[in-house]
């Protein structure tokens, strides 16, 4: 499901024929660090982190309802640094998950970015760079 394709993961009838399934794979913006286009239903295109958040949290329900009794809900999301504050996505979404009934279901699965845009920056102030993203798996509680 893709919002270019016309498709809003957060909107309830999106799901409307699909049949239950025992894995979901998501791998959402990580809030407004890309934009991906102008559409207002594009979770990119949150006004703040709450509603991005928010939206999350709709989209997380909608796979919850269509998951069968022992499936599985993959996320693929990092935290970066937005206008100079750390967002911790990561964090912050499976704490949203529990409010809806879901559990993480195993460790965070840790993907190392080898070469990607951030390693080759160079910096003018000194921080850590984030040079990974988490991979979350959620279960019903
Ligand atoms: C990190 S990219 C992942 C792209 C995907 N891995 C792929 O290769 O096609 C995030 C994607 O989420 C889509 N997206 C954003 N908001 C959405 C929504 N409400 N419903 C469905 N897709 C959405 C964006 O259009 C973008 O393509």
């Amino acid at each position: 499901m893709d919002v270019r394709k016309g498709q809003d993961a957060a909107d309830r009838a999106s799901y409307a024929d699909c049949e239950p399934v025992e894995f979901v794979w998501m791998h959402p913006p990580y809030w407004r660090m890309v934009r991906y286009n102008a559409d207002s239903r594009c979770l990119s295109n949150a006004p703040s982190l709450d509603a991005f958040l928010d939206q999350m949290e709709l989209v997380l329900r909608n796979c919850q309802s269509v998951l069968k009794p022992r499936g599985k809900i993959a996320v693929l999301i990092g935290g970066y640094s937005d206008r100079g504050r750390y967002q911790p996505l990561p964090h912050l979404l499976v704490a949203r998950a529990i409010q809806v009934g879901l559990w993480p279901a195993c460790t965070e699965i840790i993907r190392f970015q080898h070469g990607n845009t951030s390693s080759r920056k160079t910096y003018r102030s000194s921080f850590i760079p984030g040079l990974h993203d988490v991979c979350l798996v959620f279960e019903r509680v």
